[in-house]
């Protein structure tokens, strides 16, 4: 039985595992110091711990609003907003409120390995399509969907119109750090309106944008005065997982139409549970309204891209030439390629005899072929105490690559 004697965690630091440095760590705590003293000094503490609304706290979706009506240079109303328990859970109620047991989802060939876990294990179809710089390719998803829609068992009904989704990362792309063309965005919706599909897009990279021109969200392209606009068809989850820290476990969904939204809510659970995670919206609600919040943000930010372009730049002078990578257009991530006779795998049981760890390609790999990124492996450069900490990782990361690449 384990208790304070016997018990043991790993305590590798690890390039794979997100974590918060420790200074960021610090001014998140600051930030949660003065909420949870605002929550102390209320004169109405009921308010805190009772069930909340469904549609959430009327207070937090105010201020998520105009957060995001900042960070996006967008106008955000709340209306199209949903608090869920953070982007996994918002895949998870979009893929079990429209769909059915053998329903297809159609994602990139490199794609988010925790999205198509969940989807195995409610029993879905997994079409994968191939992508170009542009994004996912157009013909070849329409030829995949016309092929998936004569074999579909769905039973069309008002609650379930959707037979499938498409799953993507518009922006900033989680591994490949890359994001979608406007003209790509617009080609996605109009497939997912002629079929019947729902588009789910993770945003939850997309204020780690750190070049000039801002690629906008696939959701604002779902445009409600086009003529084949429909009931709308795609739904964007946000996340305070990277923005906060992940234990806050509070993200939202973003929709295109009001009812999307409207479907959504009528779900027993959400009844049930009395809204998602009332007290942490409370939290955030403080936290989004401290004049401290954008100080808080643009440190952040200034820190992961720091890290981000430290490694790069190390990594280049560092690595052997014919490891493969670009340098990303933002959040935390290096999608690297080894030689073809070399595998992330070998790789990566080398890194942890010396305490580092990678994130084997095969885990974001949705190709039937299974050797397809079996040489492609992601570093992410976040989890670092400080530049010092980073950059004895990455030296002891570029002698184990150098060894294994010279055998
Ligand atoms: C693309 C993508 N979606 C979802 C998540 C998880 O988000 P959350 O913590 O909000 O569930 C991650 C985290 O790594 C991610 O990269």
């Amino acid at each position: 039985m384990a208790d304070e004697t016997n018990f043991s965690c790993n305590l590798l630091y690890t390039f794979d595992i997100w974590d918060l440095n420790n200074g960021m760590c610090a001014l998140a705590n600051e930030l949660v110091k003065d909420s949870t003293k605002d929550i102390e000094n209320s004169t109405d503490i009921l308010q805190y711990y009772k069930y909340g609304r469904e549609e959430g706290n009327v207070e937090f979706i105010k201020q998520l609003a105009i957060f995001l009506s900042h960070y996006y240079n967008d106008d955000i109303k709340g209306d199209t907003l949903l608090p869920t328990y953070g982007a996994t859970y918002g895949f998870m109620l979009a893929m079990s409120h429209f769909l059915e047991t053998n329903d297809y989802l159609f994602v990139e060939d490199l794609t988010f390995g925790g999205v198509t876990g969940q989807a195995k294990e409610y029993g879905l179809q997994i079409e994968s399509v191939t992508c170009d710089r542009e994004g996912i390719n157009i013909a070849e998803l329409e030829e995949r969907i016309i092929k998936c829609r004569k074999t579909s068992t769905h039973s069309n009904n008002e609650r379930k119109p959707f037979w499938g989704i498409i799953f993507l990362m518009t922006v900033l792309h989680n591994p490949k750090g890359t994001s979608y063309s406007e003209e790509r965005c617009k080609a996605v919706i109009k497939l997912a309106r002629k079929y019947n599909l729902l588009v789910v897009v993770d945003d939850v990279y997309n204020i780690f944008q750190f070049n000039e021109n801002k690629v906008k969200r696939m959701v604002t392209f779902d445009n409600p005065s086009d003529p084949d606009y429909g009931i709308g068809h795609v739904i964007s989850n946000g996340s305070f997982s990277k923005i906060l820290f992940p234990a806050i476990r509070l993200g939202w969904m973003e929709t295109s139409s009001t009812w999307l939204r409207q479907q959504i809510l009528k779900r027993c659970d959400i009844e049930s549970a009395g809204g998602y995670n009332p007290y942490n919206q409370m939290i955030i609600t403080s936290m989004l309204s401290s004049p401290n919040i954008k100080t808080f943000i643009h440190q952040v930010k200034t820190i992961y891209k720091e890290q981000l372009d430290f490694t790069f730049n190390y990594l280049k002078e560092n690595l052997p030439k014919n490891v493969e990578f670009n340098h990303p257009q933002g959040s935390f991530f290096l999608w690297m390629k080894l030689p073809c006779s070399y595998t992330a795998t070998e790789l990566n049981s080398r890194c942890k005899k010396h305490g580092l760890k990678i994130m084997e390609g095969n885990f974001f790999s949705s190709s039937k072929d299974a050797t397809a990124y079996t040489n492609y492996f992601r570093v992410c450069v976040s989890n670092f105490r400080d530049l010092k900490q980073l950059e004895t990782a990455l030296k002891v990361f570029c002698g184990v690559v150098t060894t294994y690449l010279q055998q």
